[in-house]
């Protein structure tokens, strides 16, 4: 067992977490992972409605009768989501933490505190960091420059990211961003933080609901197959490496806006990856993280392995080295 001021706080057995992935993070996962002993975010924004988000946490509570959240992302959509609504489903059905990212969560957090919710707050920042802590999130989450999806733009790695918050964020903070094994995790408690989130690992088990195909190219990849998409916008998205994602940068050289260049990155194109395993249809999420991901076990096989290994990796190679 390795405990810490997370697992404290949010009654999980690992201090290891999945955070929200847009098509990617539904009840199959979620309960896995919660059932794994870790803490699993449902994906509030895959859901077309809030009436369907309670309706999937209904499904995952059907599946697991350990903690859950749901991610809530704040970032601009094509189609404008009534966040309000969402996480009136949210507390509504009882969910006791979530996951905000993407934007300030400040406009919320009455809402969440309130009723009794816990916020991990996602950032790419410390000042970003810093602020959510001042602002009353219960804790946050850091995501470096290594990470799937929004890396931010201030380019910063967790070897420096994350001692660099843990020095000034008072509050429980999760390592996020290139994290796939034990080492990652004794990694991210020795840079001054309580746990790790992983998204792109979680892709490649056996629960994740997408085709086997993505998994497997996930196995097949290394950690120099990801592109950074939309920097030109200054809203970089960390990729999969393939064709559309060559399209989209060629097209940012040339110039071209979100207007011509938005099509090419539709998130409706992304989702058909996941249901026909054609993984050059469009743009989907993957982190650099892919170099060290060789399999695809079960959950419960990822987590006990994760845990088991940096328990005898801090007792063992470390404990040694100090002796
Ligand atoms: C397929 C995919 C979709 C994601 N979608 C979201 C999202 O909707 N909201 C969010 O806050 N983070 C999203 N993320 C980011 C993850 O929650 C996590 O921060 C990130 O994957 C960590 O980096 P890693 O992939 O190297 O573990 C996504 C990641 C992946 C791989």
């Amino acid at each position: 067992m390795i405990r810490t001021r997370f697992t404290e706080m949010f009654g999980v057995q690992h201090p290891v977490v999945q955070g929200g992935m847009q098509w990617v993070g539904r009840a199959e996962l979620t309960s896995a992972v919660a059932n794994a002993g870790a803490l699993g975010f449902l994906t509030a924004l895959t859901q077309p409605t809030p009436e369907a988000l309670a309706g999937e946490i209904a499904r995952c509570r059907e599946m697991t009768d350990k903690p859950f959240g749901v991610n809530l992302t704040l970032l601009p959509t094509l189609i404008p989501r009534n966040y309000d609504a969402y996480i009136d489903a949210i507390i509504d059905s009882g969910v006791k933490i979530v996951e905000t990212a993407g934007r300030s969560p400040v406009p919320y957090l009455p809402k969440f505190k309130a009723a009794g919710v816990r916020v991990i707050h996602k950032c790419t920042s410390v000042r970003h960091g810093l602020s959510a802590e001042k602002a009353g999130v219960d804790c946050i989450s850091m995501d470096g420059f290594e990470c799937a999806g929004h890396p931010g733009e201030d380019d910063i790695p967790n070897l420096v990211l994350l001692p660099a918050a843990a020095n000034v964020i008072k509050i429980p903070m999760i390592a996020s961003g290139g994290f796939a094994d034990a080492r990652g995790l004794v990694a991210a408690l020795a840079l001054g933080c309580d746990g790790m989130n992983m998204g792109t690992r979680f892709m490649a088990t056996k629960e994740a609901p997408i085709h086997d195909k993505v998994k497997e190219a996930i196995v097949a990849s290394d950690e120099r197959s990801t592109a950074l998409i939309l920097r030109s916008l200054r809203n970089t998205a960390r990729v999969f490496g393939n064709s559309v994602a060559r399209r989209a940068i060629e097209m940012e050289h040339e110039g071209k806006g979100i207007a011509e260049i938005g099509p090419v990155v539709a998130g409706s194109r992304g989702r058909l990856v996941y249901e026909t395993g054609d993984v050059e249809h469009g743009i989907w999420s993957a982190g650099t993280s892919m170099g060290l991901i060789g399999d695809i076990p079960s959950c419960k096989e990822l987590v006990e392995r994760i845990v088991s290994e940096a328990e005898a990796l801090i007792k063992g190679r470390l404990a040694g080295m100090a002796a």
